[in-house]
């Protein structure tokens, strides 16, 4: 395989697309990211990086608390508006049509319309540049029940989730195998 060496950048592989909430002093916001992932197990964690001219750093920054809400492919376009303008002068709930919703631990709201929200407290910052890394201490998860597959894990076709690809989205494909498929050939326990 011969390849072409790029610039520096973060090219990437598609991303799962999160909408991150937050709440301090009586406002609350939800930004859309796809720098998200989980980052550790026990005790688990997720982070975030948020660039330091968002809404969304300042309330984490206030608050230390912050939702990951994952939402389904039906509603794209209200992700999409969540990434376009800012809370700081909009109510982005109300312009992208979504519902807040009272969580178990932390004050900034879920999204209702989203299957799987996972509350956190900031256990980490890291200033990294032109964003923060926001390391979030995962405090409750909430799971739609129709969403919920074998074992405690998601069910990718009753959740449907999409991906940012560049600068495009996409839904998922199809399966392509099991975690561990090739433990059996290597004599290892998956
Ligand atoms: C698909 C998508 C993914 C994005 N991912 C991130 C991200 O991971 N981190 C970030 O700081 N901004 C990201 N953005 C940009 C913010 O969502 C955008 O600047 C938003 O208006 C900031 O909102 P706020 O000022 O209300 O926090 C993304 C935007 C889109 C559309």
């Amino acid at each position: 395989m011969e390849k072409i060496v790029k610039e520096a950048s973060t090219l990437f592989l598609p991303k799962p697309v999160a909408l991150i909430t937050t709440a301090h002093g009586g406002r609350d916001n939800v930004m859309t990211a796809a720098w998200v992932n989980v980052v550790c197990m026990e005790p688990p964690q997720v982070a975030v990086a948020v660039r330091e001219s968002r809404f969304t750093h300042e309330l984490l920054k206030a608050s230390g608390e912050f939702v990951v809400n994952i939402p389904t492919r039906d509603i794209w376009r209200a992700v999409d508006i969540c990434g376009m303008v800012s809370g700081r002068d909009r109510d982005k709930f109300r312009l992208a049509g979504l519902t807040r919703e009272r969580g178990r631990e932390a004050e900034a709201p879920l999204v209702a319309e989203c299957p799987l929200n996972i509350e956190c407290r900031v256990s980490a910052e890291l200033p990294l540049g032109s964003h923060t890394l926001f390391v979030g201490l995962v405090l409750a998860v909430h799971l739609a029940g129709e969403c919920e597959g074998e074992r405690g894990a998601v069910d990718v076709q009753a959740f449907r989730p999409f991906v940012l690809n560049h600068r495009e989205y996409w839904d998922m494909g199809s399966k392509l195998g099991r975690y561990g498929e090739t433990a059996s050939e290597l004599e290892v326990i998956p």
